[in-house]
């Protein structure tokens, strides 16, 4: 297949991007905005692999650009569409570039598969949707299938939400090849240090206080890098068309406090590195997946949460420089708007 990957530069779609073209003959045209959380250092690795290199190209540019994505859609077989803001605390911050990629952006990519669709009457182009459970909003108790409702509570899950409406839109109204992927908190090497889990590490390392939101009670079903891109290569290749595909974690439900213990514990740094935080507005107390639709297709999670997080850790103990060079000039005003005035308010947990 010739596939068009958007946010391949980003932590998630760019271990999609490496692990696709290890496991496959595939050719993959990467389309990257590069904002704060692209790095192309991500991709290094297969600009440098000659036999990988000669099926990748990478394309600056912004999913919103209907023109561009028009012209590369009728180059591929497949769209997987990783691009977005991701980060929630940024999205209660600053709204509008998470509406403006999740709803704008989504579109465009609708129209480009819908006009390249029209020409090619034979075999359809795919259009994979990579979204989030953060799209049913808190799941009080048991697993969210994916014919939970969709209750999104910040900005961030409001967009993601917003993209999967139009994707479902255009399946029923054009008939288009769909498919989407709801996927649970990932954490693995290279994430933005914006994250819980690289955010602890990293203030972890420099003996920098760890603000914890609360009182750190909040529940999540944590996904390996490795297994989250894994899936998506199995709906592309086997989900039916017009279904949504919840991606569980390995089910082991880890409260913050807890993540947080174990990444403490990796490091031999001490609990009193913790501060309880005012906590982030609309906080989603828990969140977890019923993954049968996904196991029926053949896929599971495969590394546990002990062991991912030892990788992770170590992958930050051993790169220091990148997940520096990864924060970016714009890190540190971040942080200040962020966390200075929550730690001012802290107290020890
Ligand atoms: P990320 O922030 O690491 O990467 C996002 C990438 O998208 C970056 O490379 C960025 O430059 C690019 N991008 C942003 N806006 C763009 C635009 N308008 N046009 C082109 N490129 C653009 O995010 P991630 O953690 O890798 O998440 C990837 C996808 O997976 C997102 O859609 C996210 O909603 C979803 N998701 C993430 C998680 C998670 O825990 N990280 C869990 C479930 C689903
Ligand atoms: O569930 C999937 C979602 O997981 C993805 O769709 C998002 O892209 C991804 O960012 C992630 O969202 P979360 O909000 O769950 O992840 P985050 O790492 O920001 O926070 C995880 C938990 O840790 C959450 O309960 C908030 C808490 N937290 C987070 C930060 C950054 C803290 O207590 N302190 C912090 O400083």
């Amino acid at each position: 297949m010739r596939l068009l990957v958007t946010g391949g530069a980003g932590f998630i779609g760019s271990t999609f991007v490496r692990r696709r073209l290890d496991a496959t003959d595939d050719s993959v045209i990467v389309l990257d905005k590069l904002t704060y959380a692209g790095d192309l250092a991500n991709l290094a690795e297969v600009a440098e692999r000659p036999d990988a290199a000669t099926r990748y190209r990478f394309v600056e540019g912004d999913i919103a650009d209907a023109p561009l994505v028009a012209e590369l859609v009728r180059e591929v077989d497949a769209v997987v569409s990783f691009a977005a803001e991701s980060h929630v605390d940024r999205s209660i911050l600053e709204p509008t570039a998470f509406l403006v990629t999740g709803v704008m952006g989504v579109h465009a990519l609708l129209e480009a598969v819908r006009v390249a669709q029209g020409g090619r009457r034979k075999s359809a182009v795919r259009l994979l949707q990579v979204s989030t459970d953060e799209v049913y909003g808190p799941v009080a108790a048991g697993l969210a299938p994916e014919t939970h409702p969709v209750r999104p509570t910040s900005p961030y899950s409001a967009a993601k939400a917003s993209g999967d409406l139009l994707v479902q839109a255009y399946r029923e109204t054009y008939g288009l090849d769909t498919v989407i992927t709801r996927g649970a908190n990932t954490y693995g090497p290279a994430q933005h240090p914006e994250k819980l889990v690289p955010l602890f590490i990293t203030n972890a390392l420099q003996d920098l206080p760890l603000p914890m939101y609360g009182d750190g009670t909040q529940v999540r079903d944590w996904l390996y890098v490795d297994d989250h891109a894994d899936a998506v290569s199995v709906v592309l290749d086997r989900g039916s068309p017009g279904t949504i595909y919840n991606v569980p974690g390995d089910g082991s439900e880890q409260s913050n406090r807890a993540v947080t213990e174990a990444i403490l514990a990796a490091l031999g740094k001490p609990w009193s590195l913790v501060r309880e935080v005012p906590d982030r507005p609309g906080h989603d107390r828990r969140y977890a997946l019923d993954g049968s639709r996904l196991r029926d297709l053949g896929w599971m999670p495969t590394v546990a949460f002990e062991d991912g997080i030892d990788r992770t850790v170590r992958w930050y103990v051993e790169h220091e420089s990148r997940w520096r060079s990864t924060q970016g000039a714009g890190w540190a005003d971040y942080y200040e708007r962020q966390y200075a005035w929550r730690l001012e308010r802290s107290v020890p947990s």
